[in-house]
């Protein structure tokens, strides 16, 4: 049993295998408390924490105290308007305009397994896995019930949270703000870890300490965005990969959000996460009800690196559905880098014929394919094959793809429209929009209004019809710009919401349509990598930018809490398109082979030289997918710190393999061979460096460490998989 109530103390226990949280009931008031999250405990009364026997007393009814008392309480859920002055948690209007809203306990069910939410994307697990406490509060003054929802993943360490607001009353209400989940705890000198980015630079990882007042990341975008994640940590000072204690907090979100860590006057600090309030307002009719989407959260005692492999585990187990998610997907190959939009039936063939004498297996047709489109100003919406480049139409095109011994993948964007389409003509009020208002263009296309349901059926339709239409069995599903101009109709504050549950609802129902089709979503490269997205595809493309070296940090920022196995990664052509860097062949494909793997050049026109080694690499895919896939992950070193070498490594969970990737990136005169320690192996345990007579002992590997030789050149790159050896025991 991972969730006990403690009666006499009034104190609810949750604990999985390292971790324990702890949340208190005040008394009389009813007020519910955050007492402790960390390190395993066992239980005890701990209620001290609350601090209700400090001034300014206020459950002992010293009510002149009563706001100062509000105002230092650390909550589970701040209320609004009563007191406390760091961030509310939720706002309201009432029909007589009331704002105000002071929750107190009213009951509580511990029950086994993990409740879905619907139309939102959840984390899920079977009855005897996890059990899950609600919290049931209520506010009679504005008439809502509200819950607390927390799921107990044990082996994974994670507490999963999310709220549902119920309107309890009998008039209309509305909600102007509900955020998932709330944590005050003091300060301890804790620094904060964000996701921060930029297109083609998504997830790079930025530290600061948290001050005085309010530090937030947020998007405001439509969608998780290349700017600011989702996500974010705080850690005592100075954690590194293994020292340090460290939550995280995720948002199982793809849309609009906030993520904020205040430090307050007392210097304990409130972290929030939950739908950005800017803009959002909802609805409730009597008896309606509305639930926020979860947070994962997750403590590790032992550095960031464990904070990374309990999520990892966590995605692995509990969020991505995908049938793929256990299996090597295809080595694919992509025409966007290779052609753009310059392609036709025979350029695809030519490059899938080579594709296949390599070992390649899959060719992904990208964006150019449908409409008249023949540069990004035209054709979204227009689902309909441009036989003028793909000559005989798309089963032509994939049966002939299918003969070569390939696999057939395509790519979509079907929440957009061009003002070029025959969609818009027909449909332009489709598109979001102000009326009496030019609309805003980005990328010279418009965002369709997915709250409207015969919208998302003629996309449902259009996707459909494309897939049914030949042996498609991948689809790359785009999202090239974010929303603006959401101003039509009456409930303006919900559309941004509503488009997010739009998109959800699309995902669903084509995997449930096509269970065996392999979807990876893409966002103008990483713009919509979340834990949301996870839960409909199982790879989600990592960035725009494939050169090998800009990738070491945005694949570091999106492993600190990703599996590598979600991770689009491809290898491209040099000088990268992006950066204009040169970087040797085989350096992008060992960057490549920590994602899912892949091509995205014109494999007919690289060197004979970079040609023939593409069956050396795409075998090295076949040899270590179920690793790197399966793994633990660990964090060696990084470039974006060291400015030199970045190094990582995937343990097999039984310890008895590893493969080391090491990047050299920046070659050095006249030094000695670099010393590096690995981690996470068997220290009782011998290994053999595969390929060779050499053997050293974990403890050896991982405390003396292992000589990286010295490369010449910049950009130089080293895989070293260990395997298991009992020749020094
Ligand atoms: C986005 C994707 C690219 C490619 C283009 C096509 O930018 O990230 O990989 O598919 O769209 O327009």
């Amino acid at each position: 049993m991972s969730i006990r109530y403690d009666e006499a103390n009034r104190i609810f226990e949750l604990d999985t295998r390292n971790t324990s949280y702890r949340i208190g009931i005040v008394d009389e008031e009813g007020f519910v408390g955050h007492i402790y999250y960390g390190q395993k405990i066992r239980p005890q009364k701990c209620d001290q924490f609350l601090r209700t026997c400090e001034a300014p007393f206020v459950p002992s009814k010293n009510n002149r105290e009563r706001c100062s008392f509000m105002d230092t309480f650390p909550t589970e859920y701040s209320g609004n308007g009563i007191g406390d002055y760091r961030e509310s948690c939720i706002a309201v209007k009432t029909a007589n305009g009331s704002r105000t809203v002071d929750l107190k306990f009213v009951d509580y069910d511990i029950v086994n397994g993990k409740p879905g939410i619907s139309g939102l994307p959840a984390s899920f697990a079977g009855e005897e896995e996890v059990q899950t406490l609600v919290v049931h509060m209520m506010d009679g003054g504005c008439g809502i019930d509200v819950d607390l929802i927390y799921s107990v993943f044990e082996d994974e360490n994670v507490i999963t949270r999310s709220v549902s607001v119920k309107n309890a009353g009998d008039r209309d209400i509305r909600l102007t703000k509900v955020y998932s989940a709330c944590i005050d705890m003091d300060d301890e000198d804790f620094e904060m870890l964000t996701l921060h980015g930029s297109w083609a630079r998504e997830r790079q990882i930025e530290r600061r300490p948290i001050a005085y007042g309010k530090q937030s990341v947020s998007s405001l975008r439509g969608e998780s965005s290349h700017q600011d994640h989702p996500f974010m940590a705080w850690m005592t000072k100075g954690t590194d990969q293994t020292t340090g204690d460290v939550y995280g907090m995720h948002f199982v979100y793809s849309g609009n959000f906030i993520a904020q860590i205040e430090k307050s006057q007392f210097d304990s600090i409130r972290a929030v996460m939950g739908i950005h309030s800017e803009g959002f307002e909802w609805w409730l009719t009597p008896g309606e009800t509305f639930t926020a989407p979860e947070v994962v959260l997750t403590y590790s005692h032992d550095g960031l690196g464990q904070m990374t492999r309990n999520l990892h585990d966590f995605y692995r187990c509990h969020m991505i559905r995908s049938r793929y998610l256990h299996q090597k997907r295809p080595v694919l190959i992509n025409n966007w880098e290779a052609t753009y939009f310059d392609f036709d039936t025979d350029k695809l063939l030519a490059i899938a014929k080579s594709a296949a004498e390599h070992g390649i297996e899959m060719l992904v047709m990208d964006d150019g394919w449908f409409g008249h489109r023949n540069d990004d100003a035209t054709s979204l919406g227009d689902w309909f094959v441009n036989e003028n480049k793909i000559k005989g139409g798309l089963k032509h095109l994939v049966d002939e793809v299918n003969k070569l011994g390939l696999k057939f993948g395509i790519w979509m964007e079907p929440e957009m429209i061009s003002p070029d389409s025959e969609l818009y003509r027909k449909h332009p009020d489709w598109a979001f929009a102000v009326p009496e208002r030019t609309a805003t263009l980005s990328r010279n296309q418009y965002v369709l209004d997915l709250s409207r349901k015969e919208v998302r059926d003629y996309v449902y339709e259009c996707v459909h019809n494309v897939i049914s239409s030949a042996n498609i069995e991948y689809v790359k599903w785009d999202m090239n710009r974010q929303l603006t101009d959401i101003g039509r109709g009456d409930r303006q504050g919900e559309l941004a919401h509503r488009d997010v549950l739009g998109v959800y609802e699309l995902q669903e129902r084509l995997v449930n349509d096509f269970p065996d089709l392999l979807l990876e979503n893409c966002s103008g490269g990483g713009a919509r990598f979340d834990p949301g997205m996870l839960y409909y595809s199982p790879q989600i493309w990592c960035s725009d930018d494939t050169d090998a070296i800009e990738r070491l940090s945005i694949q570091e920022g999106t492993e600190l809490i990703y599996p590598l196995s979600t991770m689009g990664a491809h290898v491209s052509d040099c000088p990268n398109h992006t950066v204009g860097r040169s970087t040797p062949f085989m350096t992008r494909a060992h960057v490549a082979l920590a994602g899912t793997f892949g091509y995205e050049l014109d494999i007919t026109k690289i060197s004979e030289e970079e040609r023939a080694m593409i069956p050396e690499q795409v075998s090295m895919y076949h040899k270590y997918n179920d690793l790197v896939r399966e793994g633990d992950y660990y964090r060696v070193a990084s470039y974006r710190e060291n400015g030199l070498y970045d190094c990582w490594m995937v343990v097999a969970k039984d310890k008895s393999e590893a493969l080391v990737t090491y990047v050299q990136v920046l070659g050095r005169p006249n030094v000695h061979s670099r010393k590096i320690k690995l981690l996470g192996l068997d220290v009782a345990t011998d290994y053999r460096l595969d390929g060779t007579e050499k053997v050293y002992g974990g403890d050896l590997l991982m405390n003396a460490g292992m000589l990286i030789e010295t490369m010449r050149g910049d950009y130089m790159s080293r895989l070293y998989h260990f395997v298991l050896d009992n020749s020094l025991t």
